[in-house]
């Protein structure tokens, strides 16, 4: 059997670190586990029940609750990419919006919840053959995996991404209120006490403000193989 490696991508939000590990798990054949789909399908779990939005945040009755969330992926053929499940209802589109993206980070910001999704995750993992972007990927879930990542551009550049993204997806949104939200995001995800997004010492930095989509592919992918080779 052909041996098989762990890739750990983290970065900052928007940095395209989901079109790469996608590209890689097709190319590798695979697993591609987006970890940041379980952060959104637990806020918009904490949505739902009306634990959390834009003033107040519930946290005893989230934690009381936690257990009542069932998170699980399902590979769909057509789109070639594993769907975000939330009590077997799937939430693929609902997880993406500008409102989900506003209260994702206090929601990550949780230990429990966290607690709860990383052990999902490393679950998920344990075969190795598992692509997985986040933000803690390489600092706390796969903590030896062999490729870690960390994909930097500047805000400018992730808030068109996502704008753009948004706007193709026919959200009425503006490209400020997108850039904030980015701007924010970083901020929270960077300063929290619990896994804060960092990068681990023996993480590649790739920074793609500059980088054409092909260009990063075959970096990463170069990257990878060298792996492959040395284990
Ligand atoms: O990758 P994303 O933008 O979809 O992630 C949504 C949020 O989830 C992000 O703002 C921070 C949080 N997150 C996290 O704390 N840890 C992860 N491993 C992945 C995401």
């Amino acid at each position: 059997m052909s041996k098989k490696i762990t890739i750990a991508i983290d970065g900052f939000s928007s940095t395209g670190k989901s079109t790469i590990a996608k590209q890689l798990a097709k190319e590798l054949g695979y697993v591609y586990v987006d970890s940041g789909a379980m952060y959104r399908a637990m806020t918009l779990f904490a949505m739902n029940e009306n634990f959390v939005s834009e003033n107040h945040l519930n946290k005893n009755s989230l934690l009381e609750n936690l257990d009542k969330a069932t998170l699980h992926f399902q590979f769909n053929e057509a789109l070639g990419f594993a769907e975000m499940y939330l009590n077997d209802v799937n939430v693929e589109k609902e997880i993406r919006t500008l409102e989900v993206s506003n209260l994702v980070s206090k929601i990550a910001a949780i230990s429990e919840v966290r607690k709860k999704l990383v052990a999902i995750q490393k679950e998920i993992g344990k075969n190795k053959g598992v692509v997985m972007d986040g933000r803690d990927i390489g600092t706390v879930v796969f903590k030896d995996a062999e490729l870690k990542l960390f994909m930097t551009s500047s805000a400018e550049t992730r808030g068109k991404r996502r704008y753009d993204e948004l706007i193709e997806k026919g959200d009425a949104v503006t490209y400020e209120a997108v850039l904030e939200n980015v701007v924010e995001r970083d901020r929270i995800d960077t300063t929290r006490d619990d896994s804060p997004l960092v990068k681990a010492d023996d993480a590649i930095e790739i920074d793609n403000s500059d980088l054409t989509k092909e260009e990063q592919f075959e970096k990463v992918l170069k990257l990878a193989n060298e792996k492959l080779r040395d284990i």
